[in-house]
């Protein structure tokens, strides 16, 4: 009788264990299904490149923040498909090192695969490959190079128009066909969030928006647009299109309200006609006529705050986008060449330091100490003056990605 009670103890207890198991097997892949850990991304990453990336290093990288050797075999198992981050730039003339550490920022934060589409001068191709085959090993992303192109018809008039990089951007829903949601960026863009923070703004759009930009001005005593445009914009001081999130499946559906004919039209057929009548008039090219496509269609556009586009004007006069203060600077917009003068030395030395890091995770943390000793030698600068929260931002942002303990990794 006594053996008999102890062997239901037992079983009792092995039935109790291995409730308690499955209810932990249950939390951890809860947990992974919400994008919560790095881990899963990472692993689904390297099954994602498998399929299809460019296998040039594959299996090189103990050394990548990525590489967890004999995990993405437990996870391809109860993978779903990730959702690719589709990221784009326009590369043109001496733009080739910016536009790498623009990438490399967006690979150092992001969580899910990402996918570049680089539209650059011929000239620069091989380099962009050979800089990009050899950060294979990471195995967090993939790219196509693609050279500027313009709509075969008007292709001679675009180009005698515009400098040939600057419109390019224009054009993007109606080359990447195949792309449904694409976050364009200029090459002077740092990340210092994960792009995945941007991207999941594309969620938040309401039925009639089709594409998101951060206003050019906080300050309208400032302001470019209200106080010298020749030409309708968007809102009180315009929107700056060095960040620009779409879903182009939406705007290559649209048909927009314009000022040229009483018929709406679609995106492929709005742009020649809104250059030819606003050519003489317009100053920034073609952040002026995304200016004025919003301008009659401002139920399309989401506007975000200017933490995720932060320029010098946000600082230089003082400090006036409130949300960066608050909440930190999501993304670097470096404009008017301060990467490379001396004007922003604050923004300049963000820049090196980036340039400067390799993938290592050791590197990207020894990253801070010597930045914040650059950074505070920039405090007489406005900018300088907020260089806390310079450090604060990328301070989070590395705990967030690198210190978690390597088992949610
Ligand atoms: C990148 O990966 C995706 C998903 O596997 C694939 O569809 C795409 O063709 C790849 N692009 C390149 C340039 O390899
Ligand atoms: C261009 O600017 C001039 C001078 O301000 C103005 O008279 C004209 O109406 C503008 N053209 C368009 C198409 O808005
Ligand atoms: C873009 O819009 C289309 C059509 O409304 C929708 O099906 C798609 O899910 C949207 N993409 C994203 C990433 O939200
Ligand atoms: C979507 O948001 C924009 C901007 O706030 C607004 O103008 C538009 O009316 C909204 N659309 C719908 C369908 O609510
Ligand atoms: C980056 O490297 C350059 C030389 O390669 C050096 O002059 C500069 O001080 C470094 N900057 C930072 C912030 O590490």
């Amino acid at each position: 009788m006594r053996r008999y009670l102890r062997v239901v103890v037992l079983c009792l207890a092995c039935g109790f264990c291995s409730l308690l198991y499955a209810f932990s097997q249950l939390a951890v892949s809860l947990e992974e299904g919400a994008g919560g850990g790095g881990g899963k991304p990472q692993a689904a990453a390297a099954s994602w490149l498998a399929g299809g990336g460019r296998g040039a290093g594959r299996g090189a990288g103990s050394a990548g923040p990525a590489a967890h050797p004999g995990r993405s075999d437990r996870y391809s198992l109860k993978m779903q498909p990730v959702e690719r981050v589709h990221l784009a730039v326009v590369a043109c003339g001496e733009r080739l090192e910016e536009t790498l550490t623009m990438l490399k920022s967006a690979l150092i934060f992001s969580i899910k695969p990402l996918q570049f589409h680089i539209f650059a001068e011929d000239q620069l191709h091989d380099s962009f490959k050979g800089i990009l085959n050899s950060w294979s090993f990471l195995q967090t992303f993939n790219y196509s190079l693609y050279p500027i192109t313009f709509p075969s018809e008007n292709a001679a008039e675009w180009k005698k128009l515009f400098k040939p990089c600057a419109s390019q951007r224009l054009f993007l829903p109606l080359i990447l066909k195949e792309v449904d949601s694409l976050l364009y960026v200029d090459t002077d863009i740092l990340f210092l969030r994960p792009v995945d923070d941007i991207w999941s703004l594309l969620k938040k759009f309401n039925s009639t928006q089709i594409a998101a930009m951060a206003p050019e001005h906080e300050e309208p005593r400032i302001g470019w647009y209200n106080r010298f445009a020749r030409h309708p914009y968007y809102g009180k001081t315009g929107v700056n299109s060095g960040v620009m999130l779409m879903n182009m499946t939406r705007m290559r559906r649209k048909y927009f309200k314009n000022d040229m004919t009483t018929v709406r039209l679609r995106w492929g057929d709005i742009l020649m006609p809104l250059l030819k009548k606003y050519k003489l008039n317009i100053t920034w090219g073609d952040q002026d006529l995304l200016n004025i496509i919003f301008f009659h269609n401002p139920e399309s556009l989401f506007v975000f705050p200017c933490q995720w586009n932060y320029r010098p004007d946000h600082c230089i006069y003082g400090s006036n986008c409130q949300e960066a203060e608050e909440e930190g600077i999501f993304i670097l917009h470096g404009n008017r060449g301060v990467y490379h003068d001396d004007k922003q030395p604050a923004f300049r030395a963000i820049y090196e330091a980036l340039r400067n890091c390799s993938f290592e995770d050791d590197n990207i943390h020894s990253l801070l100490k010597p930045l914040e000793l650059e950074l505070q030698k920039t405090v007489h600068t406005y900018c300088g003056k907020i260089y806390k929260i310079f450090i604060k931002q990328l301070t989070k942002s590395i705990q967030d990605r690198y210190d978690r303990p390597p088992k949610e990794r």
